[in-house]
């Protein structure tokens, strides 16, 4: 029934809209939202600003536990902080971006971030939108519905080069690509479709379309369960 808490994993490389997407999602069905990007973001931030080398796994592996990440999971305004502090701005600096893959590949941060993942979607009330790599895989693999977004390399460095403003598209293209390569073949967790996931290629799709398909695709299975 529609009572229970209903468990959404969205998953799928950058600039497929899946932020957009899910966050508009959890606030049209009442639902809470977690970016768990922000969450490897945060930790990278941390790692750089307390001058961990991050070319150095065992180094980073040793100090994974130490920062305090908290995440705000309400849809229309998420947050984000580490030991208290706001990091919501330094965290989508390019320097954070070249270095969270390299991060995010230790199995210990992923472990810890894991954890966090998966007592933030229990304790929320009526249900949770969680996007990321490999939350329908590896982090919630008992999620209600699973989503798998994908779009043309071309789309997806166009959206991100959007996002950033007077960026070179083809920087941010290559980038984008070296990027999800290293997501995609790293060891523990990698990018990757859930057998049970439903795949959207949203190449040709507006974000009201992507966020209407997502919409009914969780109305359907509160239907029939
Ligand atoms: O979604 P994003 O671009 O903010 O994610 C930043 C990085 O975090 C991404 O390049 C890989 C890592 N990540 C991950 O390893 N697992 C997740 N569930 C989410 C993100």
């Amino acid at each position: 029934g529609a009572a229970q808490p209903v468990i959404v994993a969205i998953d799928g490389p950058s600039g497929t809209g899946k932020s957009s997407t899910s966050k508009a999602v959890a606030a049209r069905l009442g639902l809470s939202y977690l970016d768990t990007g922000a969450q490897y973001r945060a930790i990278t931030w941390w790692m750089v600003t307390n001058g961990i080398d991050i070319e150095d796994p065992t180094a980073i592996a040793a100090v994974a536990g130490k920062p305090e990440i908290v995440s705000g999971t309400d849809p229309s305004a998420p947050t984000i902080t580490v030991d208290g502090t706001d990091v919501a701005g330094p965290i989508r600096t390019q320097d954070v971006t070249s270095k969270v893959s390299a991060v995010s590949a230790v199995p210990e941060v992923r472990t810890r971030i894991t954890e966090l993942q998966r007592s933030l979607a229990a304790s929320a009330e009526h249900g949770i939108v969680v996007e990321g790599r490999d939350i329908g895989t590896t982090v919630l693999p008992d999620a209600d519905l699973k989503v798998f977004l994908t779009a043309s390399p071309e789309a997806r460095a166009a959206r991100r080069s959007g996002e950033l403003k007077g960026a070179d598209i083809h920087v941010t293209r290559e980038a984008l690509i070296k990027r999800d390569a290293a997501d995609s073949s790293r060891k523990t967790s990698p990018l990757a479709k859930a057998d049970d996931a439903v795949e959207v290629d949203t190449t040709e799709l507006t974000l009201t379309q992507v966020i209407e398909c997502v919409v009914t695709l969780v109305e359907e299975k509160r239907a029939t369960r």
